[in-house]
């Protein structure tokens, strides 16, 4: 074979590769062991003597020739493969970061703490009490004698025939007047139990209890308070009403509505003037001290508030829900 065939072969395919799979079968084809450059070489023995020298030197530099393209060829294609690699690891450090969503928290707990931000700008402490409590605690120091309804076994979540979870907020009135002497005010926000659940109940929700003991107080320092509090609550043009009706530990007791333009009178709350029994059964002189207490729920209020109408979306754990307040 031609020595001038084999150089404008090697050069014309050295050009075109592209990789290091052709690169290696260049290498073969050119300058391995039984490639072109060796059959070149073959060739010498049928030459005439005299032209063997000249004819050897040629192939000769014609494989240094080759070998030098092919090393360079070989060191640009390791450079192009580094520098794509470099392009594949490459950070775009000027591309916004990916936002974390950030929590919130739960539309109950915004309105219990609002509920609280209220009465602690009037004065009134935060306490917290246990969510399982002796039955004395719950009903009999509220004056709640055995037979009444809400004792029921259908009603609450009894634990022992003297522990339940507690069934309202109320008996952290009896636990701070057992701790502390008048004058009083406190408001206590917590979990409370009862065997219910439908639209409108839920076996565990948010009550926040309020109790004022102190010398004169009347049903106008509670109506007051309470007005106060729908205020700053609903909007300064909320107005409240008291409706007579009956709980063990008040005398008088009331629902207390408040009035929602668009809506009418709704039932926030119950509340009255604390009954003599629960003074002496904290130790407290009936005649020397008087008292307003009251109870609201803490998911109705929210409902009210924000116009929700089945209350067991707070539970459900809807994140389009609870994120929408
Ligand atoms: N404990 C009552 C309930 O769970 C609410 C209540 C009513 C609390 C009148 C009071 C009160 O302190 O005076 O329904």
């Amino acid at each position: 074979m031609e020595i001038e065939v084999v150089e404008k072969e090697a050069l014309e395919k050295l050009s075109k590769i592209s990789n290091v799979q052709e690169l290696e079968s260049f290498r073969i084809e050119f300058l391995g062991k039984k490639g072109k450059i060796t059959e070149l070489m073959k060739n010498l023995k049928n030459l005439p003597p005299e032209e063997r020298p000249a004819y050897g030197k040629r192939v000769n530099e014609l494989r240094e020739k080759i070998e030098k393209l092919f090393e360079e060829k070989k060191q640009q294609i390791q450079k192009l493969l580094e520098q794509e690699k470099m392009e594949k690891m490459r950070i775009d450090v000027t591309i916004p970061g990916a936002r974390r969503k950030l929590g919130h928290s739960h539309p109950v707990l915004k309105v219990m703490e609002e509920i609280e931000r209220i009465f602690v700008s009037m004065g009134f402490d935060v306490v917290e009490g246990p969510e399982i409590e002796t039955t004395w605690h719950n009903f009999d120091a509220l004056n709640t004698p055995e037979w009444h309804p809400a004792r029921d076994e259908h009603d609450s979540f009894y634990i022992t025939d003297d522990l339940l979870l507690r069934t309202h907020t109320s008996p952290v009135q009896i636990r701070t007047m057992l701790e502390r002497k008048p004058p009083i005010a406190i408001i206590s926000p917590g979990k409370v139990y009862r065997r219910d659940y439908d639209a409108t109940h839920l076996p565990m929700f948010h009550q926040v209890e309020g109790l004022h003991v102190d010398r004169d107080l009347s049903v106008a320092h509670l109506k007051f308070t309470l007005e106060e509090f729908a205020r700053r609550m609903f909007g300064k043009n909320a107005r409240v009403r008291l409706r007579p009706s009956f709980f063990p530990f008040t005398e008088p007791s009331f629902e207390v509505d408040v009035y929602l333009s668009g809506y009418g009178w709704l039932e926030i709350l119950g509340a009255g003037m604390v009954d003599p029994n629960v003074f002496l059964n904290v130790g407290y002189d009936p005649e020397e001290w008087t008292g307003y207490a009251f109870g609201m729920g803490v998911e109705r209020i929210a409902m009210l508030k924000y116009g929700i109408t089945d209350i067991r979306e707070f539970v459900r754990n809807d994140v389009r829900f609870l994120s929408s307040y």
